[in-house]
């Protein structure tokens, strides 16, 4: 069994002093094998943000994956903007480089893609070439390892909920990540907690998504806590459980669904 964090849009500069040291603390009891961290690490891309995320991303001992946000890019800069998007990004969080944003163990592969873009404003994108790497990159792996595709931007929503913005070329990216047989995808982006299958792309069986809230801003959506996403990966079951921030209490379960691999279908039952 392998147990992902799933953190997202910390936004450091709009962020609450003491939901992120209840996060620290959360994520410290959580032993978990991977945190990932899907994107907009600050609000504006300051360095003073971007330096209050490296000493919390220093405070977390489990290994990490990250990859950029919207937020991660300069705005008003546009000197920065144009000419050097992600040059605080690089400096104080990861290179932006696809070879450093790979985890793999004997039971879990993980790619995180850059879907930020120094033109789309808000809106991301993947590439033709982020697309045709993959299939390179997890065709090569054995078919038992869980594959799971991180981008900050969602490629989808789960099947029944209401439409959201996703990534430019998302269903292009689809239907390579159904191709390559690739079971689940992680996002941020909408501040929402959201999980379920998403209807089938072409012939090729289901793909689970999991949007993650946001886990330490104060731009929280109305009427939803602070969250952040504890993810169980047991062979071809999943757990999903949303841990909401409380006064007082801290991050704690305050909802969870279990979802089930069955001929190719993922099935929920939400506990
Ligand atoms: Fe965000
Ligand atoms: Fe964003």
């Amino acid at each position: 069994m392998r147990t992902i964090a799933h953190i997202s849009d910390l936004h450091f500069g709009r962020h609450n002093l003491n939901v992120m040291e209840d996060l620290v603390t959360s994520i410290a009891g959580m032993d978990s094998d991977l945190v990932v961290i899907s994107g907009d690490f600050t609000q504006r891309a300051r360095h003073a943000e971007f330096a209050e995320a490296r000493l919390f991303l220093d405070r977390i001992s489990s290994p990490k994956l990250v990859t950029p946000g919207n937020h991660d890019v300069p705005l008003y800069n546009l000197f920065s903007r144009i000419f050097r998007p992600f040059r605080n990004y690089d400096r104080y969080i990861a290179p932006v480089d696809q070879r450093l944003s790979f985890y793999e163990d004997d039971e879990l592969a993980v790619l995180a893609l850059n879907s930020a873009r120094r033109f789309t404003r808000k809106n991301g994108r993947l590439s033709h070439r982020q697309i045709a790497d993959v299939a390179r990159i997890f065709e090569a792996l054995p078919s038992e390892r869980f594959k799971v595709i991180v981008t900050h931007h969602p490629l989808a929503v789960p099947s029944g909920q209401d439409s959201l913005e996703l990534a430019g070329r998302a269903s292009d990216a689809l239907r390579a990540i159904a191709n390559t047989g690739i079971h689940l995808l992680l996002s941020g982006h909408h501040h929402r907690a959201i999980s379920g299958p998403i209807a089938d792309v072409g012939a090729s069986g289901s793909i689970l998504i999991v949007h993650a809230g946001t886990a330490i801003s104060t731009r929280t959506r109305r009427g939803a806590a602070n969250s952040y996403n504890l993810i169980k990966i047991n062979h071809r079951s999943i757990s999903v459980s949303v841990m909401a921030w409380g006064q007082g209490t801290g991050f704690v379960a305050a909802d969870a669904a279990t979802y089930v691999l069955e001929a190719g279908r993922w099935k929920s039952s939400r506990a």
